[in-house]
């Protein structure tokens, strides 16, 4: 096991009726700003929770919507403005990732000088941020409890992560109920993308992590059972409760602390939506069983054959490579049972703009589980086709 240094300091206020913590964040100041996505925090009746809480609390707040899906360097730069122009105390998301992310990016741009994109292309510029508060409204990203930003510009088409210690929020409200509208497709690929965090970090070189291995398992069986169940009864408690504490357990270091490896199906996705806009679990559900099967080799059988008896349940006394194989079928079946594109085709993406996606990710994934060439990420892109 890898050395590490523990560190998850969000306060998470979990389960029914939370919302009424959202009074500490008083303690940062009596001015926030609260920034949502476009609208569905109205329909829900959560915006009018979150601000009657606000005023009790006796503190003001100004409003940033429209934080697109896959959130725009602009909105960011519009956000800061603002918590300048405004003398804002703390930045409050409420929303999915991306309302999350943008918030973060605005607390840290609230306190830099330069051009908010820096900080995307360098977490390490980041030397402060206002404090951070979210109330999540869908489990996927974990950005609820995490230190990273996922930002994009579209001119550019460039979506990139950025990280810091500095963002992660304050504390974190996360109450199941308030994931009950969330419609089945935004479900099906949270659930996805929860599974994805974990893909990145189970399969990794270091054999002797043994206790990340079996909590990864337990996030992704999490997932399997109560994914399907969210989907065909949106107002599950359970289900929807499972998957949100499993979309911060994915993400929050507990899973990857000792057993630490590069990722590379995310990146890989993020070209896509840089170009595409699309959703960024459903770019996750196509790469993912094509990259299992372009990195499953007798170096890295015996790991696809623990994910198949562990996760999937297949039959130990069968040969490695039909466990591994089917592990992979199973994996792919279950996107498919969720409602899930299967190919890049289905969601519009051909051939035209591959080269110039696997062409950005050339050189970077040399410490991934098995290191890729641009070359070698421009043939799983066309396997996906
Ligand atoms: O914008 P509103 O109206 O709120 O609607 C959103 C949006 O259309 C809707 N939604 C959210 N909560 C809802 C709801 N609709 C009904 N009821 C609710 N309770 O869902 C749609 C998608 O929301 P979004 O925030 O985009 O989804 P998600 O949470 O999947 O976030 C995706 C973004 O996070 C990034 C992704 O790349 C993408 O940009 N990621 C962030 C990570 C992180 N910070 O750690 C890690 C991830 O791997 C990921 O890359
Ligand atoms: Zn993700």
């Amino acid at each position: 096991m890898q050395n590490f240094n523990y560190s998850i300091p969000t306060k998470v206020y979990f389960g029914k009726g939370q919302i009424k913590k959202l009074s500490k964040i008083s303690q940062f100041g009596t001015k926030v700003l609260m920034v949502y996505g476009g609208g569905s925090i109205k329909g829900n009746g959560i915006y009018d929770k979150a601000a009657a809480v606000l005023r009790e609390s006796g503190v003001s707040f100004f409003e940033l919507s429209g934080v697109d899906p896959n959130p725009r360097i602009e909105t960011v730069a519009l956000g800061a403005k603002l918590c300048k122009e405004k003398e804002i105390d703390a930045v409050l998301a409420i929303g999915g990732g991306s309302t999350i992310d943008c918030a973060k990016m605005i607390a840290a741009a609230a306190k830099y000088d330069g051009d908010p994109w820096d900080l995307v292309l360098d977490g390490s510029k980041i030397k402060d941020a206002l404090p951070i508060v979210t109330i999540l409204t869908l489990a996927a990203t974990g950005s609820e409890m995490d230190g990273f930003a996922v930002i994009s510009d579209m001119d550019k088409n460039d979506k990139l992560d950025t990280a810091s210690e500095l963002i992660k929020p304050a504390f974190s409200i996360l109450d199941p109920k308030f994931t009950y509208s969330v419609s089945q497709k935004q479900t099906a690929a949270g659930t996805a993308d929860i599974m994805s965090h974990v893909f990145e970090v189970y399969f990794t070189r270091e054999k002797d992590a043994f206790l990340q291995a079996r909590m990864c398992e337990a996030v992704l069986k999490t997932c399997i059972k109560y994914g399907p169940a969210a989907m065909e009864n949106p107002e599950d408690y359970d289900a929807r409760a499972n998957l949100m504490w499993a979309s911060s357990l994915a993400i929050n270091g507990l899973l990857s602390y000792g057993s630490d490896v590069q990722w590379c199906v995310h990146p890989m996705e993020h070209e896509l939506s840089a170009f595409y806009d699309i959703t960024h679990g459903v770019g996750l559900a196509i790469l993912t069983p094509v990259w299992m099967e372009y990195v499953l080799s007798e170096a890295t059988i015996d790991k696809f054959v623990e994910f198949g008896i562990n996760v999937w349940g297949i039959d130990a006394e069968r040969e490695p490579r039909q466990i591994a194989e089917e592990s992979i079928d199973r994996t792919r079946a279950f996107f498919a049972q969720l409602g899930l594109p299967r190919t890049l085709a289905d969601v519009g993406i051909g051939e035209e703009n591959l080269s110039k996606m696997a062409d950005k990710l050339d050189g970077l994934f040399t410490d991934t589980y098995i290191p890729l060439t641009g070359n070698e990420v421009l043939e799983i892109y066309r396997r996906a086709l």
